[in-house]
């Protein structure tokens, strides 16, 4: 190795911020190998410096302001693992790139509501943004969208892109346990964002889908028009009529371009049990892109945690001490495009509605009237049991519709005095 080393600082040791510094140590040698150079942790900064956090710090410098580490000497590297798209993360990055430092990155909140300006920084500074581990975790997505798929046009990009949620709708599923239980579970094993109505509410998986579709689409990211819907009102009713009709709920975050507008959008969907995407469980995320060449890749794996993030992060680091650099939406910053947003109301597909009816004649009827006012097709209804006078669970389907008439139809059923709770409809995908 004659290439001296690379001098690493790292802002946060938390989740994320541990398992990179774990990683750093336990894998010295084999980065060595393979960066050409040592890869060697210099300074770090958090907020509690008593905190026992496992691993030695004696070494290495500690910063109580991260923002010091933008300028301070002796530093090679900046590695951005506090989180937020504002505060200290946004002033150590924005001062760091000013200053012509390269940094890495985790933090997909950060990236999708400042990309654009972001990359417009580092160009200017002359230096390198990556943030491989700010979407899907472990799975190396923005090297197969930046380098993997450079000679397609990419039609649709989508996936499971929240290891959180995925981790509550399938333990849901599995165990029957509540969502409140399982969702603190998802936190005590490191996978949920420091306020988990970011994951539960669809706005994680928003901030990735965004960066993904600036990536595949060689647009500025557009965060305002991602469509967002979270899991909080799935239930577990829904998730086991799903099974029976065999459909699996998940939350999938999608985006396409249509007549040159770009479709956004993050919320429940029903998938075929036997799409490969239904098969992906736990904290797992996997993404689909479809490219004019090579067809459909989808690729899979751990979407949060310690260990899978520091991964992505060491692939960052390795790529800088080696000198591999691209900019970071993979156009310079003047290319990217600004693409119209598509409504969503002209989405076209199937829909599943769970009613909670009182349980009288002619409810059935009147659903099924407001359904065919807005020339909506019914595939199918289930009613378990029947209790005159009380409230029951109606599930349907519907054949291809838009978007559009079904909101139209649902305000009509709303509004059916027989119907208790307000309808809130699942997406069918048909992948
Ligand atoms: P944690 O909350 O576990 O860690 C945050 C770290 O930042 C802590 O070490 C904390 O210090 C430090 N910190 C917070 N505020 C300051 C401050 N003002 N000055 C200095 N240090 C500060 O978060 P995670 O590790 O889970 O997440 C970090 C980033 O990685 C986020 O952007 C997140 O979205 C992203 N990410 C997380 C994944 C995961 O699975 N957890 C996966 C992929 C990305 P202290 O320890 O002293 O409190
Ligand atoms: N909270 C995020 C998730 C972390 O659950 O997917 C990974 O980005």
């Amino acid at each position: 190795l004659t290439l001296p080393p690379l001098r690493i600082a790292l802002a946060g040791l938390g989740t994320v911020g541990g398992g990179v510094a774990r990683l750093l140590a336990g894998q010295e040698r084999l980065l060595a190998l393979r960066a050409g150079r040592p890869l060697q942790l210099v300074a770090v900064s958090a907020r509690d410096r008593r905190k026992d956090r496992g691993f030695p710090l004696d070494s290495v410098a500690w910063f109580d302001d991260p923002v010091a580490l933008a300028t301070a000497p002796g530093i090679d590297v900046v590695v951005e693992l506090i989180g937020g798209s504002e505060g200290p993360a946004r002033r150590l990055v924005e001062a760091a790139l000013a200053a012509g430092r390269p940094v890495i990155s985790a933090n997909k909140a950060l990236i999708a509501h400042h990309g654009a300006s972001l990359g417009r920084l580092a160009h200017e500074g002359g230096a390198t943004l990556a943030y491989e581990a700010a979407v899907a975790g472990g799975i190396p997505i923005i090297k197969m969208l930046r380098e993997g798929l450079v000679g397609n046009e990419v039609k649709r990009i989508y996936g499971i892109l929240n290891g959180t949620c995925n981790y509550i709708l399938t333990t849901m599923r599995e165990s029957g346990r509540e969502f409140a239980e399982v969702l603190a579970e998802a936190q005590k094993l490191g996978y949920a964002e420091a306020d988990p109505a970011f994951d539960v509410d669809g706005i994680d998986a928003a901030h990735k889908l965004a960066i993904l579709a600036a990536l595949a689409f060689g647009c500025e990211v557009d965060l305002g028009h991602v469509h967002v819907e979270g899991i909080r009102h799935v239930g577990a009713q829904d998730i086991a009529y799903a099974e029976e009709l065999g459909l699996r709920v998940k939350l999938i975050g999608l985006a396409q371009l249509i007549d040159g507008a770009l479709e956004q959008r993050v919320g429940p969907c029903l998938v075929p049990l036997e799409a490969p995407i239904a098969t992906v469980e736990g904290v797992f995320n996997a993404v689909v892109a479809e490219g004019d060449f090579v067809g459909t890749v989808m690729a899979e794996g751990r979407g949060a945690g310690a260990g899978p993030t520091a991964s992505a992060v060491a692939a960052d680091l390795v790529d800088l001490a080696r000198g591999r650099a691209l900019p970071p939406f993979a156009l310079s910053a003047a290319q990217l495009r600004r693409l119209p947003a598509r409504s969503l109301e002209a989405r076209r597909g199937a829909y599943y509605l769970r009613l909670m009816v009182v349980d009288r004649p002619g409810v059935i009827a009147d659903v099924a009237a407001s359904l065919r006012d807005e020339d909506i097709s019914m595939e199918s209804m289930i009613q378990r049991g029947r209790a005159p006078g009380e409230v029951v669970s109606v599930v349907m389907t519907t054949h291809d519709t838009t978007e559009a008439a079904m909101r139209r139809a649902l305000a009509r059923i709303a509004a059916l005095k027989a119907v208790v709770a307000e309808p809130r409809p699942i997406r069918i995908e048909s992948f």
